[in-house]
C-alpha cells in the first residue's frame, strides 16, 4: 500500500510540474498533520519566497492543478498559504477494502544496514542499560526488515581485553565443571567479583593473570580454548535473557570485540602511513580535527597503548572499516549509551579521514539514555550495585501474573504463565520503547503494568478485546471479511484514517531511528478504537451491513495493532 503521504506527494509533484514546470517536480510538498484537516501541505510558503509572489497566490496556482478527484475534498487554502487536505470517507473506505493495511510497498532500492546493538560484556551481568540497547536495537532491526531493508545484526560483545587474563585464571582455580558453568550463566557478577578480589589480594594470582593476558594475545592454543569456554558460559546467559525478552539476536549475530583482533595492527599501520596517527606520551594516537579538550588542546583517540595493547577505540575503528569495506553497507546504526557519544564521533571522524567510508554511507549513533530509579539517579540496588536485569524481568512477570488474578478470563495454569510472561515482558519493553531513545526514564513497574495509559497492557487489552468480539462473531457465524466498509460516524472515519497511517509511521521510525513514534501511533490507534467502540455498537449495530462493516474495521485494527507491536517485539495474548 502506498503511504497516504506518498500518495499526496505524487499528486503534488504533478500539480507543481503543471503550475511551474518540470524543475519543480521533485519539490517536497511539506506535508504535515493538521488540526484543521487530515493533512496540510506547506510548500507554497518557501516557493513564494523563491518566486517573489504571495504564498496564497502560489497556493491557489497549485490547487488549480491539483487532481484529488476520488481521493479528497476540494482543498482549502488557509492562513498564510497552507493547503488543507481532507480525504473523502469513500476513498478511505475503498482503500481499506482493497489494500492490506499492514503491507508496505517494496523499496525500489533496499538499504543494507548493520545494526550494532545489545553488546553486553562477557563474565559480567547485563544491566538495565543493556536492556535499552537490546530492546531499541531489536525494534529497529525488526522495523527495517518489515519495510524490506536488509539487516545485519551485530552483537559487539565485550569478549576481549586485559580482564580476561584474570578471568581465565579464576576459571582454572574454580575448575571447569557444570557448577562453574551454572554460576557464570546465572550470576556472572559473582564470578567476576571473586576474580577481582583475588587479583587485588593475591600477588601470585595477579602475576599469573598478567602472563595469561600475554598468552591470550599471543594466540596460545590452550589459553584460547579456556577463553572459548568462558565466552560459551556467558553466551548461555545472554541467550537466556534474549529468549526471555523475545529478542531476535542469535549466536550467528555475535561479532564481539575479538572478531577484529587480526585487523588491529593493520588499522594502526594504515593510520600511521596516512599521517593520521602519531606517537604521543608513548602511545599511538589520532587527533581527529575538530575535537579539543577543555584546555583547548587537540583530543587524542588512543589506538595503541604504551604497553603495545589495543583498546576499545581500535576495535571500533577495525569494525567500522570492515563494515564499510567487507560488508559494504549503506548505513550503520550504533545503538549504544549516550555517554559514548564522543567516542563514536571521534571514531567516525577518524574512519572518514582515513578514507574508509564511502561518501554516502551513514554512520549513526542511536544514543541511549539512562534508566533511573525512583530517586532520579541511575537505577541500582540498595547496596549500590547495578540491578540485575534477570531479576527485574522476573519481578515484572510475577506482578503481571498477580494482576491477571483479577481478570475474569479463566486460565489454565499454563495459560496464566504464558499470558503473564507476554504482559510482564511486554510492559517492560514498551515502557522503554515509548520514550525517545535518548531521554532517560524512571523504571517503575507499577506504571509500566498499569492497564490504562500509554502502556503495553492497555494496547494488549485492546487487542484481546477485539479478539473476543471476533470470537463472538464467529460463534454467531457472522461473515464480514469482504463486507463493504461504511464510514458514516466521525469515530469510524477517524479510526479508518488512523489505520491507514501505519505505513507512514513505519517509514518515520526507520528513517529517524525512533521506535517511540510507533509506540505513540499504536496508543493513538488503541484510543481511536476505544472511542469508536464506545460510540458505534459493533455486534448490536442497527443493520447487518453496519455490523459487518464495523467487524471488518475492528479486525483490521487488530492486524495493525499486532503488526505494530510485532515490530516493537511485543505480542498480544489471545485473552487477558
Ligand atoms: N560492550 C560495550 C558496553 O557495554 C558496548 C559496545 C557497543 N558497540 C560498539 N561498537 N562499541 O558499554
Amino acid at each position: 500500500m502506498p503511504t497516504l503521504t506518498t500518495l499526496l506527494t505524487d499528486r503534488f509533484a504533478a500539480a507543481l510540474t503543471a503550475a511551474f514546470g518540470d524543475d519543480y517536480a521533485d519539490r517536497d510538498p511539506v506535508i504535515r498533520s493538521s488540526q484543521f484537516a487530515d493533512f496540510q501541505a506547506n510548500v507554497a510558503l518557501p516557493l513564494a519566497k523563491e518566486l517573489g509572489s504571495k504564498p496564497r497566490d502560489i497556493a491557489a496556482r497549485i490547487v488549480e492543478h491539483l487532481d484529488l478527484e476520488g481521493v479528497a475534498q476540494p482543498p482549502e487554502i488557509s492562513g498564510p498559504g497552507f493547503i488543507n487536505l481532507t480525504f473523502t470517507p469513500e476513498f478511505l473506505a475503498r482503500t481499506l477494502e482493497t489494500e492490506d493495511a499492514t503491507a508496505v510497498e517494496e523499496p525500489a532500492d533496499p538499504q543494507r544496514i548493520v545494526i550494532d546493538y545489545s553488546a553486553p560484556n562477557v563474565a559480567k551481568e547485563m544491566h538495565v542499560g543493556h536492556l535499552r540497547t537490546t530492546v531499541v536495537g531489536d525494534a529497529l532491526a525488526r522495523t527495517h526488515e518489515y519495510i524490506g531493508n536488509t539487516v545485519i545484526r551485530q552483537n559487539h560483545i565485550g569478549d576481549w581485553g586485559t580482564p580476561f587474563g584474570m578471568l581465565i585464571e579464576q576459571l582454572l582455580d574454580v575448575g571447569i565443571d557444570s557448577e562453574t558453568a551454572q554460576t557464570i550463566s546465572e550470576d556472572p557478577n559473582a564470578f567476576y567479583q571473586a576474580a577481582r578480589v583475588k587479583f587485588d589480594a593475591d600477588e601470585d594470582f595477579a602475576t599469573r593473570s598478567r602472563s595469561r593476558v600475554v598468552a591470550l594475545q599471543g594466540g596460545d592454543a590452550q589459553t584460547l580454548e579456556l577463553w572459548e569456554t568462558l565466552v560459551g558460559y556467558s553466551r548461555t546467559y545472554f541467550n537466556r535473557i534474549y529468549s526471555l525478552l523475545d529478542v531476535t539476536l542469535t549466536d550467528a549475530d555475535l561479532a564481539g570485540e575479538s572478531t577484529y583482533n587480526d585487523d588491529l595492527e593493520a588499522v594502526c599501520d594504515e593510520l600511521e602511513a596516512k599521517g593520521l596517527a602519531r606517537m604521543s606520551d608513548g602511545a599511538l594516537c589520532v587527533f581527529p580535527s575538530g575535537f579539543t579538550g577543555r584546555d583547548g588542546q587537540p583530543l587524542p583517540l588512543i589506538v595503541r597503548k604504551s604497553d603495545g595493547g589495543y583498546g576499545y577505540a581500535t576495535t571500533d575503528l577495525a569494525a567500522v572499516r570492515r563494515r564499510a569495506q567487507v560488508l559494504g553497507v549503506d548505513r550503520v546504526l550504533y545503538v549504544v549509551g549516550s555517554p559514548q557519544a564522543l567516542h563514536f564521533e571521534m571514531v567516525f571522524a577518524t574512519a572518514r579521514a582515513a578514507g574508509w567510508i564511502p561518501e554516502d554511507m551513514v554512520l549513526e549513533h542511536v544514543k541511549i539514555g539512562n534508566v533511573l530509579g525512583s530517586d532520579g539517579k541511575i537505577l541500582r540496588t540498595r547496596s549500590g550495585k547495578p540491578l540485575r536485569l534477570a531479576e527485574l524481568l522476573a519481578e515484572a512477570v510475577t506482578r503481571a501474573k498477580a494482576a491477571l488474578e483479577e481478570s475474569n478470563a479463566e486460565f489454565t495454569p499454563e495459560e496464566a504463565d504464558e499470558v503473564a510472561r507476554i504482559v510482564g515482558i511486554g510492559a517492560v519493553k514498551y515502557a522503554d520503547l515509548s520514550v525517545a531513545h535518548d531521554t532517560s526514564y524512571t523504571f517503575d513497574l507499577d506504571r509500566m503494568l498499569a492497564p490504562i495509559g500509554n502502556t503495553a497492557p492497555y494496547l494488549q487489552y485492546a487487542g484481546a478485546r477485539i479478539r473476543s468480539i471476533l470470537r463472538k462473531a464467529a460463534a454467531e457465524d457472522i461473515a464480514f471479511a469482504d463486507a463493504p466498509i461504511v464510514l458514516g460516524e466521525p469515530a469510524e472515519r477517524e479510526l479508518a484514517l488512523t489505520i491507514l497511517g501505519f505505513p507512514d509511521v513505519l517509514a518515520e521510525v526507520a528513517a529517524g531511528s525512533q521506535p517511540h513514534r510507533m509506540a505513540g501511533y499504536l496508543f493513538d490507534l488503541a484510543q481511536a478504537f476505544t472511542t469508536f467502540y464506545e460510540q458505534c455498537p459493533v455486534l448490536v449495530a442497527e443493520t447487518p451491513e453496519l455490523r459487518a462493516s464495523r467487524l471488518r474495521l475492528s479486525a483490521t485494527v487488530l492486524t495493525v495493532l499486532e503488526a505494530g507491536l510485532s515490530v516493537l517485539g511485543i505480542r498480544v495474548p489471545e485473552r487477558m
